[in-house]
């Protein structure tokens, strides 16, 4: 398939206002304006570095106005006029429970990133929130499986709304990446409004089953019972420490999930890595792997049994791992593009492509497309100077595939008109 970049187009009449945090260079606002809303305020601080690369990308891109470029934390409130609020929120710092030590309990500690996004709901109460993390955080932490996202559906639910959720994964709705995320959807609840059954709004009538269609029902309906004060559920649940029950489609409302696990149904066109090469005309030097440093790049991508010794204890254990494709197939959709994908030493995460004139890496421009984004979307910063490639790369290790925002917020617009 022919592959083609769309440029940003800011809405001329919008449906509504976004406020988009974590905003990264601006995925969600890109795909949004895509499906007609208009992004009025942003939040972008990297904690880990003095520059701020992402927020100086995202201000060459859309401006300053409505742009803060300041710790979560210290954002006081959102504009009033916000009717959906969006964020990617990172992964590493998902861990609600953290907090519990706090004397003020589980709510207490600052820059815990939840309790930071669910202050700023409680003070606005947006009518619809849009958040995307990895599947990861249904599973947190491996020593009570599924805590966090039931204290995050619990609080969440607290302030008068009603959640669904689902793992997608891009590729299997035609994009050309396997780029696997969980997307959280609520909606404010309004009194007299009628929802339907739990399996009628996980398969049909939700906003994320209306935006990316459900096959099959793999797995029965499940009840999990979210009665009890946060503080206790993150005390308590799974205990035990089997598996997590948040299956990869749920619902939430007042106290309960249902959960159960779907299939996708299948785009009937697809995209493939192959589709979003630049020609090998226009690829500069450093993407191409030279033949003496091939032979790392294959032992690294190969199946391996090592024998290590644990630092600590001394003790040996064998480490496996599987063999990866080597090169990445062109015929299929990508990986999923990891914040280290940059710079030219070799990794077993990093794709290398084989093309009729040898082997090389993506270059920036790949991985925007691989994303949806614009070509060299990310190239500049605010001053005019160019971004270093592997900060390119972390910025799309980072981001969400476009695509896949702008079909749900066309569904949550339709929403919102009905509301009003
Ligand atoms: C998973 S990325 C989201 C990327 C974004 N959706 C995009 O399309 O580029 C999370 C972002 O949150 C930012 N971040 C991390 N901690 C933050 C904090 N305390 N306050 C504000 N932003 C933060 C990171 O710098 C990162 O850009």
């Amino acid at each position: 398939m022919a592959y083609k970049s769309k440029n940003y187009k800011e809405p001329t009449n919008p449906v509504g206002n976004v406020a988009e945090l974590f905003a990264g260079v601006g995925g969600f606002r890109i795909g949004l304006a895509r499906a007609g809303w208009k992004t009025v305020f942003s939040n972008q601080w990297e904690p880990a570095t003095k520059v701020q690369h992402a927020s100086d990308v995202y201000v060459a891109r859309f401006g300053e106005e409505g742009h803060s470029n300041e710790d979560i934390a210290k954002v006081e409130s959102l504009p009033k006029n916000i009717d959906l609020l969006v964020g990617g929120f990172p992964c590493q710092d998902y861990s609600v429970a953290k907090t519990l030590n706090s004397s003020k309990g589980l709510k207490g500690k600052k820059g815990v990133l939840w309790w930071e996004i669910l202050r700023l709901v409680h003070q606005q109460k947006p009518k619809f929130i849009f958040l995307e993390n990895v599947d990861r955080l249904l599973k947190s932490p491996s020593n009570q499986r599924g805590r966090d996202f039931a204290v995050m559906l619990k609080t969440l639910g607290d302030e008068g709304y009603t959640i669904e959720w689902r793992v997608v994964n891009a590729a299997e709705y035609g994009f050309p990446q396997r780029r696997i995320r969980v997307f959280i959807v609520a909606t404010k609840n309004k009194a007299g409004k009628k929802r339907g059954t739990p399996e009628s709004i996980l398969s049909k009538s939700g906003i994320l089953a209306r935006a990316l269609p459900v096959e099959k029902i793999v797995e029965y309906l499940t009840e999990i019972e979210l009665s009890d004060e946060a503080d206790r559920i993150s005390s308590h649940f799974n205990k035990g420490g089997g598996k997590s029950p948040f299956m990869n489609s749920g619902y939430y409302e007042n106290g309960i999930a249902f959960t159960y696990k779907s299939t996708a149904k299948l785009s009937s066109s697809s995209m493939v890595l192959g589709d979003v090469l630049q020609p090998d005309s226009q690829i500069p030097d450093e993407y191409w792997v030279e033949d003496k440093r091939l032979k790392e790049w294959k032992y690294l991508k190969g199946a391996k049994s090592i024998e290590r010794t644990h630092k600590g204890s001394g003790t040996t254990y064998n480490y496996a791992e599987g063999k990866m494709a080597f090169p990445d197939l062109l015929t299929n959709p990508s990986r999923t593009i990891l914040t280290g994908e940059g710079g030219t030493t070799p990794s077993r995460f990093k794709h290398i492509i084989q093309t009729k004139n040898g082997f090389r890496r993506l270059t920036p421009v790949e991985l925007e497309r691989l994303n949806g984004f614009p070509d060299d979307w990310s190239k500049y910063d605010s001053n005019g100077k160019q971004v270093s490639d592997a900060k390119r790369a972390f910025f799309m290790g980072n981001a969400l595939v476009i695509g896949l925002i702008e079909i749900v917020g066309k569904v949550i617009s339709f929403d919102l008109k009905i509301e009003d």
